[in-house]
């Protein structure tokens, strides 16, 4: 079996890369551990940036995302009993986010990759190994139904997420691999309940911190800082609301319509980077390469940025025999990996209960009064949370 790009993974990064390599005639192959509806089922990120948004209509899959998903132009962030909106329309000339679910985002990006000739996707995918990748022609040995394929390619995008194949086949010596990992987690439930507010809010509380956000005008999705000895069984439903409510200012508390889980499910916070992005003729996009803490909504946002970069440099490739833009990928996306993990590293530390003292909330009240009452602190807070560019010399 044979194909130009060898994708391993069929999330976001692999999906949306296959269609933007394909409308340039590339053809690939993704190998994808799980089923379609194990994939599509992850409830995970819910804001897209406007880089995100414009990959989506470049690879003529967004006819959903523009209808139904919901423009927001600000956030509020609450503390001390506080109320403040963020206006980032206002302060970064114009930019907004969209509220369109990561599950929707998928299901669209199946649709058209299933139906696309110069995409080849295999489900169940056991086994994958990357071969070969150093130098010369890699390789993709997997198994599917019982049987051992080995797939030749001219290069592999390792699309495969935090635990995939793709980074563990890198010797040692050569990556360089920088992590934090957080003392709580989030503790997140969905349900079919109207928004308690119709923009997202970000909450400080000395208890710990919550976010209220949605997915549509009838659903929605909440978050509650837990410690990392939680479990989801001990969360009732009931428990996650009385929790919720004190963590929120009174008049928005009073608002809150309450309603069974339709899902609840607690994750780990990180911050991890992997130095360099590109091995040979592999090269690492999207979780595979880096995490972020959620609090900025980054995670899937800054996947676009390699997905981007990476296929402009492989129809580079193609399309007009120059490997300059393949020989800058590594720095060029590390360069906004590193802003969007300052960012999501601040915005967690200002936000979250760190510990019992509190000297550290007192501090955490003061950067916040101080941030609000400052139109160069909003806007640096609105810059970040829209999205900081994509490098406009990488064409
Ligand atoms: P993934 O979505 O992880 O996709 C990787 C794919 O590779 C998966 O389909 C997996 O099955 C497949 N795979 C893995 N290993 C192999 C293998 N060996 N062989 C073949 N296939 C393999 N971001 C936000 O912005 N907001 C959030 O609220 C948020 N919540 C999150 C909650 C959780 C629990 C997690 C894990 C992430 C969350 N994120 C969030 C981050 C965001 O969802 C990711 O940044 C995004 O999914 C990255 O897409 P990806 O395609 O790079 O990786
Ligand atoms: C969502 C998740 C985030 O991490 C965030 O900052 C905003 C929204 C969400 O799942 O809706």
């Amino acid at each position: 079996m044979q194909t130009q790009v060898g994708i391993i993974g069929g999330g976001p990064s692999g999906l949306c890369l296959a269609r933007l390599l394909s409308l340039s005639g590339i053809k690939s192959v993704i190998l994808e551990r799980q089923t379609r509806e194990y994939v599509e089922a992850r409830i995970r990120a819910g804001i897209l940036e406007q880089g995100m948004i414009d990959l989506m209509r470049r690879a003529k899959v967004s006819e959903r995302m523009d209808r139904e998903g919901l423009v927001h132009d600000g956030i509020v962030l609450t503390f001390n009993g506080r109320e403040e909106r963020i206006d980032m329309k206002k302060l970064t000339g114009g930019h907004q986010v969209m509220v369109y679910g990561q599950t929707e985002l998928t299901k669209d990006l199946y649709d058209a990759v299933l139906k696309d000739d110069n995409i080849t996707v295999i489900f169940e995918a056991r086994d994958v190994h990357p071969k070969d990748f150093l130098e010369g022609r890699p390789q993709l040995d997997f198994i599917k139904d019982g049987r051992q394929i080995a797939l030749d390619c001219d290069f592999i995008a390792g699309c495969d997420g935090y635990h995939g194949a793709s980074r563990a086949s890198v010797p040692r010596g050569m990556i360089t691999e920088y992590e934090r990992i957080y003392p709580f987690g989030w503790l997140g439930l969905l349900s079919d309940t109207p928004p308690v507010h119709e923009e997202l809010i970000y909450a400080n509380h000395k208890r710990g911190f919550a976010l209220c956000s949605q997915r549509s005008h009838t659903r929605s999705r909440y978050y509650l800082q837990v410690g990392l000895d939680e479990k989801v069984e001990d969360w009732s439903d009931e428990r996650f609301w009385e929790e919720l409510k004190k963590r929120l200012p009174g008049h928005i508390a009073d608002k809150l319509v309450t309603g069974p889980s339709l899902e609840k499910s607690i994750a780990p916070l990180r911050s991890f980077v992997t130095e360099p992005m590109r091995f040979g003729n592999m090269f690492l996009v999207g979780d595979a390469a880096h995490i972020v803490p959620p609090t900025g909504a980054k995670g899937l946002n800054l996947a676009a940025s390699d997905m981007y970069y990476l296929s402009t440099a492989l129809i580079a490739h193609y399309t007009e025999g120059r490997d300059d833009l393949l020989d800058r990928y590594s720095e060029t996306a590390l360069r906004r990996v590193w802003a969007a993990v300052r960012f999501s590293w601040w915005f967690t530390s200002i936000m979250h209960k760190f510990n019992d003292d509190p000297i550290e909330h007192k501090i955490q009240l003061a950067e916040l009064d101080y941030l609000m009452g400052s139109t160069a602190g909003q806007t640096t807070i609105a810059e970040n949370y829209v999205g900081l560019p994509f490098d406009p010399s990488f064409k």
